[in-house]
């Protein structure tokens, strides 16, 4: 097995890494400057994982990340550590262009002056801007959006670059969906700060009580119902498809990039019922004006993930509504409390 380094180590799908790349028999070290996460999640890792996380409080943006590489000498990196809302990318693009460009780059020469040539990209359906036909396979059209989509894209270019470069470089870009539900214990989840951008979090926040009313963003699309699809994906089988994707990174030459995604869309009152469901709860909803930049549909062709990593997702809609709510009911105010 091997020794492997995630950035942005305490955040959602991060942790959820974490736990099945330690059951999959590697050795984890992480790091995160706690800027969108909690130290809490170290406790439950500890707690879940059943040994002391290995862990350095560092900015990946900053020198300091070159002391970790000297200390434990990984053999490859997961980068996780980035800004992610849209909408503030928005309005504050440099600090998305510092943080995501920034951030990455300091990996990647970091990484060159240690020997450490793999690296697994957390990259986002974003990417594909507004999708031209569906399902979306990995050769659909790109085009930035918005900045935070600009940074995956430009992330994504970068490690092509690298590795037309210098062959030693392995990468591999994983394009995620919508990453949603929570680990079976309930003792980790998403806990986004301030109110959520997302449908799901949002849906757990009016269920537990947090949140009066969901507001549903346009019931006027070219939908089944009119509200807007997606590929719901839950955060575990996504937690796996990168130990997949290391695990070929480890095995073979080469680099690649795939979709994370179950290749089956749901639309917003679709989940909400699921939710209402796994829940027990009635979780209220207006419908009111479309969301600046949003688009219709957006779901994925999973089928390169699962030819080149053996890879596909295991869990539906309403087991990710189950271990949503699970987290939600036991943590109501996530890891703030
Ligand atoms: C899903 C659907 C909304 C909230 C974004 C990022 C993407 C990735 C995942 C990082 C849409 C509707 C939402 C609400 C609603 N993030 N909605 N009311 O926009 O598909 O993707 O998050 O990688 O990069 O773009 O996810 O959960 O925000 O929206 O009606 O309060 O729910 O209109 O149809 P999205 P979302």
């Amino acid at each position: 097995m091997a020794k492997i380094l995630l950035t942005g180590a305490a955040g959602y799908i991060a942790s959820h890494t974490w736990l099945a790349l330690q059951a999959a028999g590697h050795e984890v070290v992480g790091v995160d400057n706690f800027s969108n996460s909690s130290p809490l999640v170290l406790e439950r890792l500890r707690e879940l994982g059943g040994r002391a996380p290995v862990f350095e409080q560092v900015d990946v943006c900053t020198p300091a990340l070159a002391q970790v590489f000297e200390r434990h000498r990984p053999d490859a990196v997961v980068h996780f550590a980035a800004f992610k809302a849209v909408g503030e990318s928005t309005s504050q693009p440099l600090a998305y262009y510092r943080n995501n460009i920034g951030g990455l780059v300091n990996v990647c020469e970091t990484m060159q002056r240690s020997g450490c040539r793999r690296i697994v990209f957390s990259s986002s359906a974003t990417v594909y801007g507004v999708p031209e036909r569906l399902p979306l396979t990995e050769d659909a059209p790109v085009s930035a959006v918005n900045p935070y989509g600009a940074t995956k894209l430009m992330g994504e270019t970068i490690l092509r670059d690298l590795g037309a470069s210098d062959p030693q470089w392995q990468t591999a870009c994983l394009r995620y969906f919508n990453p949603v539900g929570a680990h079976e214990s309930g003792r980790i989840g998403e806990d986004p700060r301030g109110i959520p951008n997302n449908l799901m979090p949002y849906v757990a926040q009016v269920a537990i009580g947090r949140r009066e009313r969901l507001q549903v963003f346009g019931d006027d699309y070219d939908t089944p119902d009119g509200t807007g699809v997606r590929d719901y994906i839950h955060v575990c089988d996504l937690a796996d498809g990168h130990v997949a994707a290391l695990r070929r990174l480890l095995e073979q030459p080469g680099s690649l990039t795939v979709n994370l995604g179950t290749g089956r869309g749901y639309s917003v009152l679709e989940l909400v019922k699921a939710y209402e469901q796994a829940s027990g709860r009635p979780i209220p909803y207006d419908i009111v004006a479309r969301r600046p930049g949003d688009v219709a549909a957006c779901y994925a062709d999973p089928a390169q993930a699962q030819a080149l990593l053996g890879w596909r997702a295991r869990h539906d809609l309403q087991r990710m509504c189950e271990d949503s709510w699970r987290w939600q009911s036991m943590n109501p105010q996530g890891f703030q409390a």
